[in-house]
């Protein structure tokens, strides 16, 4: 990312100011399909509040972001998060290499990071996902095309996928025992 955007994100997330923690949108009134624990990743986490939410429930929270005020934000909200500052554009940061029970991403879009997505999520992980869309909404570099996010994550299991008004939420899931990467298994002979 360039300096100049970098500090574009600095000086929204420092006009903002402290958040307070709170659920991705896409759980909201979904809190059921969360993991009962183990570990999480925030990816581009702005100001924090959904990872110190994750921390809230009791999850080993990594997340990640290329602002530093953001970061510094986040830190003063729940200092038991571990907050990597680090550049998107160049993948997943090696400190972030999972495997998560969950993985959140929320109002942040770029198809590069797809596959690293899927593949640091653990065996029985959620996959959490809101993005701008096209749908319903005029096309941007900084939106998804139709039915982008189902067909990203073909490999996991869909639990919700939403599209309209400008949003796309995907929720899915990898089947307990099935490895990143694997071939689909044989089909069922009943
Ligand atoms: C719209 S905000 C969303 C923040 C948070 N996920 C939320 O839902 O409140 C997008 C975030 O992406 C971060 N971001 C943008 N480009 C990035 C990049 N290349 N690497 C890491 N973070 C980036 C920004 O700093 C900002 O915090």
């Amino acid at each position: 990312m360039a300096v100049a955007d970098r500090e574009r994100w600095d000086s929204r997330h420092a006009v903002a100011g402290a958040g307070v923690a709170a659920p991705p949108d896409a759980l909201r009134g979904r809190e059921d399909l969360l993991p009962t624990g183990g570990r999480a990743l925030d990816v581009a986490c702005g100001r924090g509040t959904v990872a110190a939410w994750l921390a809230g429930r009791g999850f080993t929270v990594d997340a990640v972001d290329v602002s530093p005020v953001a970061l510094a934000s986040g830190a003063a909200l729940e200092p038991r998060v571990r907050w990597v500052l680090a550049d998107l554009d160049a993948g997943l940061p090696a400190a972030c290499a999972g495997p998560y029970d969950v993985v959140v991403c929320q109002r942040f879009r770029d198809p590069r990071l797809y596959p690293a997505l899927a593949a640091v999520l653990a065996p029985g992980g959620l996959l959490v996902l809101t993005v701008l869309s096209e749908v319903d909404d005029e096309p941007g570099a900084f939106r998804a095309v139709p039915g982008e996010l189902a067909a990203a994550f073909s490999d996991l299991e869909t639990v919700v996928h939403d599209e309209g008004n400008g949003t796309a939420t995907l929720i899915a899931s990898r089947g307990p025992g099935v490895a990143p990467g694997s071939p689909p298994g044989p089909p069922d002979p009943s």
